[in-house]
């Protein structure tokens, strides 16, 4: 055991990590407690950590290999870091506000994400995470069973094609993030929707219409219905955690456990975190 204290957030997921110091690198007991933790608590919050990002690139590489980040454009200097960013004034639509969980359209989707503070308003900008175990857990089971076994259709097409809300229309919004749309947008795989996590075997709900676009076998006007449905299932506030960010903090989060989004309310200030990816383990 290393010396890592862990405090729950006493709300539905979500643990406090201190004890341990992130401009170092991490020992391997250091780095098994804190999977431990991550897998249990399936988002674990760093606070009082004055890193930059070359501690946050080391403490990524600590859980996996970097994930595949398509359709952003790096920060200046780096391979692997997107800029969360957001200007005092800009007024294009809020970034990621929709349920997700990240990049879960690719073929072997990232298993965790890494998000370090760099400006934080000081009102507004949580980050909201809905327990896809704990949603699991209490579904119905008249839901559950029209879910059992289906395959859900994952597609980046409606946030990144060209055509997509961050393509072409929103060229002229003045968003200050760099997101590069693209034809790769179009890409389809898909996953099953009920599944066992692929380390804890725990079984939760995997994704969320959005990047879901429809399910293998089934007409769109029988999916569509369903996965809203699911949605309005998966994200109840009894199933969230409302994450509220500090300076000097940095948040791991479990893209195989949880759906996130981002909200708003700090009109007037600047928000800025970097972003890594943890690479599936395949
Ligand atoms: C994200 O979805 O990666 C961004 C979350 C946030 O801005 O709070």
């Amino acid at each position: 055991m290393s010396s890592i204290e862990i405090e729950s957030t006493g709300q539905i997921c979500g643990a406090r990590i201190r004890g341990v110091d992130l401009t170092k690198p991490l020992s391997p007991i250091e780095v098994a407690d804190i999977r431990a933790a991550w897998l249990e608590h399936h988002v674990v919050i760093f606070p009082d950590q004055v890193i930059d990002d070359d501690d946050l690139e080391r403490f990524t590489l600590s859980f996996g290999p970097f994930g595949v980040d398509t359709f952003f454009g790096p920060i200046e200097g780096r391979e692997h870091i997107a800029a969360i960013n957001r200007d005092a004034d800009e007024t294009s639509p809020l970034f990621a506000e929709n349920w997700h969980t990240d990049w879960s359209f690719q073929e072997h989707p990232p298993q965790g994400t890494c998000l370090r503070a760099v400006t934080i308003p000081s009102t507004g900008g949580d980050t909201l995470f809905a327990d896809q175990h704990a949603a699991f857990d209490a579904m119905p089971a008249s839901l559950r069973e029209r879910l059992e076994g289906k395959r859900a259709i994952h597609s980046a097409k409606l946030p990144y094609s060209p055509q997509g809300s961050y393509g072409d229309a929103d060229r002229d919004s003045g968003r200050s993030m760099d997101i590069r749309p693209s034809e790769e947008a179009f890409a389809e795989f898909s996953h099953p929707i009920l599944r066992e996590h692929p380390e804890t075997g725990r079984l939760g709900i995997f994704g969320c219409i959005g990047y879901i676009i429809g399910i293998e076998d089934m007409e769109p006007a029988e999916s569509m219905p369903l996965l809203k449905e699911l949605h309005d299932w998966q994200s109840q506030e009894r199933f969230v955690y409302r994450h509220a960010w500090e300076p000097d903090m940095l948040v791991l989060w479990d893209n195989r456990s949880v759906l996130h989004a981002a909200t708003g309310g700090y009109e007037g200030h600047s928000r800025r975190l970097h972003r890594t990816t943890i690479g599936a383990a395949v």
